[in-house]
């Protein structure tokens, strides 16, 4: 067996209600709280929940709801601005991957007064406020992982900072998924499942990672039979998804599976190939994922990586690449024709090519031969 490290220090709550019932964690952290959040037009219960902790415990504090999707190195330096006078002790960010990310980078700063954002992306000893972390989407895992991806502004591009802030705690209750809209189960479901299979591929893995990736695998299969049934109604793509609560702590699982393995392995090519889709034509992340992650698996030649991959879908629930590919498809729920023109397409390969570092972890031999095929045939072959 070769030599491997696994790392994940973030202390895991799991269950029903786990904040109210975990509620020491927060009076232990200190006095003086920052929440970073989103809004939205319906009840934010984690929020509510998060409110009342607090407030039972006497712990002031502030709520910061302008994190856009993305967030950038402006935006994280006026959060800080806007909070340094009212000194917080600890952070706790509720949402999906962008409350969370900016939550990191903020606790950074905000532990090294006189740090600027762009520092971030150099410096990878600062050290962060403690943070807890609340998922309210089943996705990016964040809640669990040390990246925090900010859009560096100055230079056009998305980039995770050097430190490795690992929350100190993660919540996970399913129930703050209850009201999530189908189109956002899907995506975000997509982008927890790559996060699982582009680690489970990727040379990086280990046995040890492997093992909890396929545990994610069947927690993806044991929700199949229920998502069939709804994308078989596309009426319901912008309503509540009426998924049970226990598909809702499958998902939960699935996502929360994914962040450990990404800490451990970091992802694979279509991750990388995603951010191309993002930042032209504004797919959304898990979507961008999921249009390319069935050719992906397609491209294997030597046996032991085929037989992988074959291991994989089985265990999520599929007879084979096709299948799952299919299954992918339907959950994309596109509504706009994102097709990009061929010379779009070539354009991502070759700029995607020349970024060598993104090859380094796909385990077989890649160029821009295969690149190509992967954006080609996945963007081609989905009009609608
Ligand atoms: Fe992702």
């Amino acid at each position: 067996m070769d030599t491997f490290r696994y790392y994940m220090p973030t202390e895991v709550f799991f269950g029903k209600g786990i904040a109210k019932k975990k509620k020491m964690l927060f009076s232990q952290l200190g006095r003086r709280a920052y929440i970073i959040t989103y809004t939205i037009p319906g009840r934010h219960y984690a929020l509510e929940d998060v409110k009342e902790i607090l407030e039972e415990f006497s712990i002031p504090y502030v709520v910061e709801t302008g994190i856009e999707e993305n967030p950038s190195t402006e935006t994280v330096e006026r959060a800080v601005a806007s909070v340094q006078d009212f000194a917080p002790d600890f952070i706790i960010g509720i949402g999906g991957g962008s409350p969370i990310d900016a939550a990191k980078a903020i606790g950074v700063l905000l532990a090294n007064p006189g740090k600027r954002a762009e520092q971030l992306f150099d410096d990878s000893g600062l050290q962060s406020l403690p943070i807890i972390g609340i998922p309210t989407t089943a996705g990016t895992g964040a809640e669990v992982t040390h990246f925090s991806v900010l859009t560096r502004t100055s230079q056009n591009t998305k980039q995770a900072i050097a430190p490795r802030i690992f929350p100190r705690y993660a919540l996970l209750d399913a129930g703050y998924l209850m009201e999530m809209p189908l189109r956002l189960s899907c995506a975000t479901s997509i982008d927890a499942l790559c996060h699982c299979l582009e680690s489970y591929i990727s040379t990086a893995a280990s046995d040890l990672s492997r093992s909890i990736c396929e545990i994610g695998f069947s927690y993806f299969s044991q929700c199949v039979d229920t998502m069939r049934q709804v994308l078989g109604n596309p009426d319901l793509a912008e309503s509540v998804t009426p998924y049970p609560y226990e598909v809702r702590e499958k998902h939960m699982m699935v996502s929360l599976i994914g962040g450990i393995a990404n800490t451990q392995t970091g992802t694979c090519l279509p991750h990388g190939m995603s951010y191309a889709l993002t930042q032209s034509k504004h797919i959304p992340h898990g979507l961008a994922c999921g249009l390319l992650i069935g050719e992906y698996l397609k491209i294997f030649k030597d046996p032991v990586n085929i037989a992988r991959v074959e291991r994989a879908v089985h265990l999520c629930g599929f007879r084979d690449v096709d299948d799952f590919s299919d299954f992918i498809d339907r959950m994309l729920l596109l509504k706009d024709d994102i097709t990009p023109t061929l010379e779009e397409i070539k354009s991502y390969a070759e700029e995607f090519f020349q970024q060598k570092h993104r090859f380094a972890r796909h385990p077989e031999s890649a160029g821009k031969e295969e690149v190509l095929r992967i954006y080609t045939n996945s963007l081609l072959k989905k009009k609608h």
